[in-house]
């Protein structure tokens, strides 16, 4: 019997989300404490074609021919055979296991395309590259986000910070790995209201498009403020990308996608100490991150928890990788 098993772990947008998805640049660091991991095991009672879902966390345990064609679990099971060629699958059990919380923008949905589609592929004996593993989890991605800019499944494939810019296809994408001057402690609060990343984009485009010199004028804003915080990450500098997470929130703010109870995560964060606190991801629910100094990081998680979160994650991003282009 043949198993393989893969993970990926999930994600935390640092800076120019929303902007993103208009061509302006944005920078993602993987969360390495959480992740999703997949394993596909052969079976050899059954005939080829046969396959058996096991995705506990999110209730799925039943044949794969019990979910809709297009659930972003059973396109992987497509997309990966079509990108190689191959007609017949063998008969094969995939189980599913995540501890990245659900529609919380912490990429869960992203990491396990991500895993699903590595696993699969090497269960067939034929490795994706990054490149090709990215391109197919983007396509599952269009299902939870409508028009993603794919930043989730680049920074999880790759798994090191990136500057990302958004190409017309995904093939366009510029996405630069980027150093970390000094280790840099987040907190990641999660308000525990899912807020689905599709509804907040689609929201902006509507505003966007009744007042696009107001929204053109706020995405510029934070374009400019991106390019500073990747010198000051690139120096090590905590202190400059907190007072620029706080500039990224307040500008978000005016763009529409925070809410009460992020508003409230994260001024709790910079009042127990962050460096600097802002929203995550689509926005209206969902998470927020602050920069924190080592020494004060318990302090946050717990100010965080009192303030509602109902999860406070620490982690870190380590410095002294080198600057260079993936693609
Ligand atoms: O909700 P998340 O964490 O997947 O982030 C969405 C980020 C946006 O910029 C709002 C959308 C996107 O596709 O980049």
């Amino acid at each position: 019997m043949s198993i393989i098993s893969t993970s990926a772990p999930g994600k935390a947008i640092l800076f120019g989300e929303h902007a993103v998805v208009y061509g302006y640049p944005a920078i993602a660091v993987p969360v390495m404490q959480v992740s999703a991991t997949v394993q596909i095991s052969s079976v050899d009672n059954q005939p080829d074609g046969w396959i058996w879902l096991s995705a506990l966390d999110i209730g799925v345990n039943s044949p794969s021919t019990k979910l809709p064609l297009d659930h972003p679990l059973i396109l992987p099971i497509k997309l990966v055979p079509d990108e190689l060629g191959i007609k017949n699958l063998p008969a094969m059990r995939i189980d599913i296991h995540s501890t990245i919380p659900v529609a919380a923008g912490l990429g869960s949905g992203a990491a396990v395309s991500v895993a699903l589609i590595r696993a699969i592929a090497e269960f067939l004996g034929q490795p994706l590259s990054d490149d090709r593993v990215s391109t197919l989890a983007f396509s599952v991605e269009k299902i939870y986000h409508g028009t993603p800019s794919g930043i989730d499944n680049s920074v999880i494939t790759y798994s090191k910070p990136i500057y990302f810019i958004r190409g017309e296809q995904p093939s366009g994408n510029r996405i630069t790995r980027i150093g970390v001057g000094k280790t840099l402690n987040l907190v990641i609060g999660d308000t525990g209201i899912p807020s689905p990343t599709a509804a907040t984009v689609g929201d902006v485009r509507q505003t966007w498009l009744a007042h696009p010199e107001i929204y053109n004028s706020l995405f510029t804003r934070i374009g400019e403020l991106v390019k500073q915080a990747r010198v000051a990450l690139e120096r090590g500098e905590s202190e400059l990308l907190g007072v620029l997470a706080n500039e990224n929130h307040a500008l978000l703010t005016e763009i529409g996608v925070s809410c009460a109870e992020l508003d409230r995560l994260v001024d709790a964060a910079r009042a127990s100490g962050a460096f600097g606190a802002k929203l995550s991801g689509g926005g209206r629910g969902g998470n927020m991150i602050a920069l924190v100094p080592k020494e004060k990081v318990s302090k946050v998680v717990q100010a965080l928890t009192s303030a509602g979160a109902v999860h406070a994650i620490a982690c870190q991003v380590d410095g002294g990788n080198p600057e260079q282009r993936i693609k």
